[in-house]
């Protein structure tokens, strides 16, 4: 993610939460989690998630996630990965199944 263009604006937020809609989310796994908005609407919208995992393989993304998701940051876990190896990652937070989760495709503003 370029640090240096306009904030990224999270697209199809709606029809996310829609997708979610009625979900008991505990678990949750944001496998491109990018500057955190779908993240941040989602933890709003599911005040239930306990643990939100977000991954992502831009080091720098992850930094601004971390500022903009500090309200949640009790129930974040950041992963600087490629969302590839979740089976990995899961083991070894010794997390056994998630109850959903969230990959969106790269943009052109993020590569
Ligand atoms: C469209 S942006 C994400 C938008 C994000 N959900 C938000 O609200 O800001 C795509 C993100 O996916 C990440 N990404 C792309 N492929 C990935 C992969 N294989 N593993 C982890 N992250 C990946 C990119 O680094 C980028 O930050």
């Amino acid at each position: 993610m370029k640090s240096n263009i306009a904030p990224h604006i999270p697209i199809m937020v709606n029809e996310v939460l829609e997708s979610l809609e009625g979900a008991d989310l505990r678990v949750f796994f944001d496998g491109t989690l990018g500057a955190g908005g779908h993240a941040k609407a989602i933890l709003e919208a599911h005040p239930e998630i306990e643990r939100y995992i977000g991954c992502d393989k831009d080091p720098e993304a992850l930094e601004i996630a971390r500022k903009n998701l500090a309200p949640w940051a009790h129930k974040m876990e950041f992963i600087h990965g490629d969302f590839s190896k979740l089976d990995e990652y899961l083991k070894n937070l010794k997390v056994r199944s998630i109850d959903g989760f969230f990959l969106t495709s790269e943009c052109h503003l993020c590569s």
